[in-house]
C-alpha cells in the first residue's frame, strides 16, 4: 500500500523529535498488543513504529492523544482502536491525503531536489489543531465580533502561539484582515484592525493609506487627509498621493 512510504517518511521524522508529554499514554499504548483496527496504516505495523508516528501527529497539531482517541468507557486510559472521536476518521482523511500529495502529486513536480521535500502533518499545521492563517483566524472572529474581535484574536494567538511558529505577524498580514473588512463595507472594523495595526508599525504608508481610505469611505474628510499625508510623507510613490490631491481640490 501507498502509504507504506508516508509512514517510513513520518517515522524517519520521529528520531528527531522528543515529545515527553504523552510519555505515560505512550507507554500505556505500547503495553497494549498488536493494533487491531488499522484502515490506513498496513494491518501488521508494529504498535511501536505506529505510536512514534502518533507522537509526531500530536506534535504537528500541538494536541494530546485525546484529540483524536476517546476515553475508556471505564474512565480508564484512552480505546485507541475505538472509532468514537471523529477527530480519528478525520485524521485518516488527512493520512491518505498526505499519501496522496506525497506519492502521486508532487513526483510530477519537474526538477525535485534530491531527496525531494517531503510534506508532513507539521507542513500545514504547524502546531495549530486547524490550520488557519492568522487572517483567516483573524476575519472569522471580526465577522462574529467586529474589528475588536479581531484585534483580540491576535493579541489571544501572540500570546498563546510564539514559541510554535504558526502565524504571521507581520504587518501585511493584519493589513489583509484590514482590506478584507473594507472590501465588505466594514470600514469601522477596518480601522479598529488599522489603528492596532499602526500602534505596531507607525512608519508604515501601506497601513497609513488603508486607515484614510478606510475614514475617506466614512466620508471622515479631515481625518482621512491627515492619514493620506503621513503615508505620502513616509512614501511619495503612496497611492496617497492621489487621493490627496483629488480631496484637497474638493
Ligand atoms: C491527529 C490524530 C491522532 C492523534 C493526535 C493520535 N492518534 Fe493514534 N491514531 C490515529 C489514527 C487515524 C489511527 C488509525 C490509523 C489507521 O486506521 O491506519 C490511530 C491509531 C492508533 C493506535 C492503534 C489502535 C488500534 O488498535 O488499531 C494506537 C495504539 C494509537 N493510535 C496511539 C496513539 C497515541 C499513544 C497517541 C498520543 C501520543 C495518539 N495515538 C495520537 C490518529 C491520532
Ligand atoms: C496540505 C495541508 C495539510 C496537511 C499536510 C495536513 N493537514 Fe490536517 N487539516 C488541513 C486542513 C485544511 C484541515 C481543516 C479541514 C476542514 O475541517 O475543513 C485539517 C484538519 C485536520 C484535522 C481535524 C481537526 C479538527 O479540529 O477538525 C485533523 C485531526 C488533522 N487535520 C490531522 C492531520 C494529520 C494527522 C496530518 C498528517 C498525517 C495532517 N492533518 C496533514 C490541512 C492539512
Amino acid at each position: 500500500m501507498r502509504i507504506r512510504t508516508v509512514s517510513n517518511a513520518l517515522m524517519l521524522l520521529s528520531f528527531a523529535i522528543t515529545c515527553s508529554f504523552s510519555a505515560l499514554l505512550v507507554d500505556q499504548a505500547l503495553g497494549q498488543g498488536a493494533p487491531t483496527n488499522l484502515q490506513v496504516y498496513p494491518k501488521d505495523t508494529t504498535r511501536e513504529a505506529l505510536v512514534a508516528d502518533m507522537r509526531q501527529f500530536a506534535a504537528a497539531l500541538d494536541v494530546r492523544c485525546t484529540h483524536c482517541h476517546a476515553r475508556r468507557e471505564d474512565g480508564r486510559g484512552n480505546d485507541f482502536a475505538s472509532d468514537a472521536n471523529p477527530n480519528k476518521d478525520k485524521a485518516r482523511a488527512m493520512l491518505r491525503m498526505v499519501a496522496t500529495i506525497n506519492n502521486e502529486l508532487l513526483p510530477n513536480v519537474p526538477g525535485r531536489d534530491d531527496p525531494p521535500v517531503v510534506v508532513t502533518c507539521k507542513t500545514c499545521h504547524r502546531g495549530t489543531a486547524k490550520p488557519r492563517l492568522l487572517s483567516q483566524e483573524m476575519l472569522l472572529a471580526a465577522h462574529q465580533s467586529g474589528g475588536q474581535g479581531a484585534v483580540d484574536k491576535f493579541n489571544e494567538l501572540k500570546e498563546s502561539s510564539s514559541d510554535i511558529g504558526a502565524y504571521d505577524f507581520r504587518e501585511g498580514e493584519t493589513n489583509t484582515v484590514a482590506e478584507n473588512l473594507a472590501e465588505e463595507g466594514k470600514y469601522e472594523d477596518a480601522l479598529v484592525v488599522y489603528t492596532m495595526n499602526i500602534e505596531r508599525f507607525p512608519e508604515s504608508a501601506a497601513i497609513w493609506f488603508g486607515m484614510g481610505s478606510a475614514h475617506e469611505n466614512l466620508g471622515h474628510v479631515p481625518a482621512a487627509i491627515e492619514a493620506y499625508e503621513k503615508a505620502v510623507a513616509l512614501d511619495p510613490r503612496s497611492p496617497a498621493a492621489e487621493r490627496l490631491k483629488e480631496l484637497q481640490a474638493k
